[in-house]
């Protein structure tokens, strides 16, 4: 379920994407790239500010863009200093809103009403337009959709009532109720993503909200809505209210399963045990299955708790320092671009599965070897990046975005199969992903665990913790009992690096045995 990683090309693969299609600069994938937008838009706001103390103060319109541009000042200077804010995805998506809409609205004004008597504006506007572009950061109308679809992801997937939302509340963060048109929005994303109940009773709340509201906009909005809706309208309410909890099915009755089923089946448990982990403070281990955990070096130990035995799956505690995450994310934070799948989805899909940015970090500063030696110490499998035969994939820093989600995936390249990776040359060349290291390089408030929907297996993410597994069982077919997921953030900013250990390179370590079932 990862893009195909190809060590030689890869450069030239990225440079001709850019330099040949568009590049999307989409920025609702990543909380932090959201974070920097608040300094963003003061720079932005600075730009206009500078250039109106050059326009004559008699000129109405001028007068008009300065009250604008004043009540943004306002809603900056708020947000500017508290970016953390961001993490909640209420806030984020009210704060896309208001870049996107507010901002379009200011450089209408600008270029319709002032541009005409004032001819230096319409060279600024065009200018400071431009500039904005190369920023790569500025929201579009399609970051606005993916956090109203966050907003949906979330609510859906955790169960959580739309009302409090309603009422601008969001876990325990209070502001002001949604608006007609941030219900608009919400309601068009839930229709989008196919979660039909959830936009019938988003529609309805719209419905009662936008009721003898005289305003022409809001008016034609909820007839646009309404008529889309109507042909799914059939049915009432009440055949939404079912209950879509399933019994538990165990490991073997599902691999028996045709594959369809087997996945339906992974998915349920998935969102059980997302839900699951939300409720539990803690969500790994009791501490009971703690143990000081030997390197080669005599008197190096890791603290490590174990997961799950069979298969096994460890958590290593203290593991990286404050530091070192530092420098990784420093290193990751400008080359971060969208994530992909290597299965081709519909957009509306993609957005249940994969929503986060990602960046290859090689081992190309002393802190980065040195934290690739530590996973070498602790697993004694080899992390050494070759142009051919690779021992090791460079790290895959990921930052998650609003509502991020990885939904159920195996890492190993070989399963599930036919996702058209299975004849690479670094699948033929370095095997597969025998093992999966990954360290967190962030805590997450809540939501984000790291769940094995078919092991009950549940980690929560801590800043500094790494969780360890094979992918692979010991006869090198793919271990279909490792699908994994990375529950979507309910409130945070989370990061991980994935270090992906290969089977040839490994081979030593973790010799292959014949019997098929190891
Ligand atoms: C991955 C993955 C889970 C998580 O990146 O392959 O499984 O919790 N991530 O981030
Ligand atoms: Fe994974």
């Amino acid at each position: 379920m990862h893009e195909p990683y190809r060590l030689k090309h890869l450069p030239l693969v990225v440079c001709l994407a850019c330099c040949l299609l568009p590049c999307v600069a989409e920025i609702f994938s990543s909380v932090s790239k959201m974070k920097t937008l608040p300094r963003l838009e003061r720079r932005l706001l600075t730009k206009f500010e500078d250039f109106l103390q050059t326009v004559h103060r008699e000129d109405g319109a001028a007068d008009e863009l300065r009250r604008k541009l004043q009540k943004l000042h306002q809603w900056n200077s708020k947000i500017v200093k508290n970016t953390s804010i961001i993490e909640c995805p209420l806030h984020a998506f009210r704060l896309v809103k208001r870049l996107v809409r507010q901002w379009s609205a200011v450089f209408k004004l600008a270029d319709d009403v002032i541009a005409p008597s004032v001819s230096r504006f319409k060279e600024f506007t065009n200018s400071t337009r431009e500039w904005l572009r190369t920023q790569q950061i500025w929201p579009t109308h399609a970051d606005l959709s993916g956090a109203a679809t966050a907003i949906v992801r979330l609510h859906h997937l955790y169960n959580l009532d739309y009302a409090p939302l309603l009422q601008g509340h969001f876990l325990n963060v209070t502001s002001k109720p949604l608006t007609s048109l941030e219900l608009t929005y919400v309601t068009k994303a839930a229709l989008k993503l196919g979660f039909i109940c959830d936009a019938k009773g988003l529609f309805s709340a719209l419905e009662t909200l936008s009721a003898g509201f005289e305003g022409e906009r809001t008016v034609a909005r909820v007839q646009r809505l309404r008529e889309r809706l109507s042909d799914l309208m059939i049915g009432s309410m009440s055949e939404c209210e079912h209950n879509n909890s399933i019994s538990t099915p165990s490991v073997s009755f599902l691999a028996s399963e045709p594959e369809q089923r087997r996945k339906e089946a992974v998915r349920t448990l998935y969102h059980q045990m997302c839900r699951k982990s939300m409720q539990a403070a803690i969500v790994h281990g009791s501490g009971t299955r703690c143990y000081l955990h030997s390197t080669q070096v005599p008197y190096l130990k890791f603290k490590a708790e174990v997961v799950n035995y069979d298969p096994y799956i460890v958590v290593f505690h203290d593991v990286i320092s404050d530091d070192e995450i530092r420098e990784m994310k420093d290193l990751s934070f400008g080359k971060l671009s969208p994530s992909t799948l290597a299965v081709a989805q519909v957009a509306h899909e993609q957005q249940l599965i994969r929503v986060s940015q990602n960046a290859w970090l090689f081992d190309t500063s002393p802190v980065v070897s040195r934290v690739s030696r530590r996973v070498e110490l602790i697993t004694r499998l080899s992390t050494r990046i070759l142009h051919q035969d690779t021992h090791a994939e460079p790290y895959q820093v990921l930052n998650y975005g609003l509502g991020g989600v990885y939904g159920p995936h195996e890492d190993s390249v070989r399963v599930p199969r036919h996702n058209g990776n299975e004849n690479t040359p670094l699948l033929r060349n370095s095997g597969d992903r025998t093992a999966t290291w990954m360290y967190y390089l962030s805590d997450v408030q809540l939501g984000g665990a790291t769940v094995f929907p078919l092991l009950g297996a549940s980690i929560r993410p801590q800043k500094g913790t790494a969780a360890f597994w094979y992918n692979l069982k010991h006869s090198g077919e793919g271990d279909v009992r490792m699908v994994h997921a990375g529950c979507p953030v309910l409130y945070g900013d989370k990061w991980v690096a994935n270090k992906w250990l290969r089977e040839v390179g490994n081979v030593f370590t973790r010799p292959c045995l014949l019997h098929p079932h190891l």
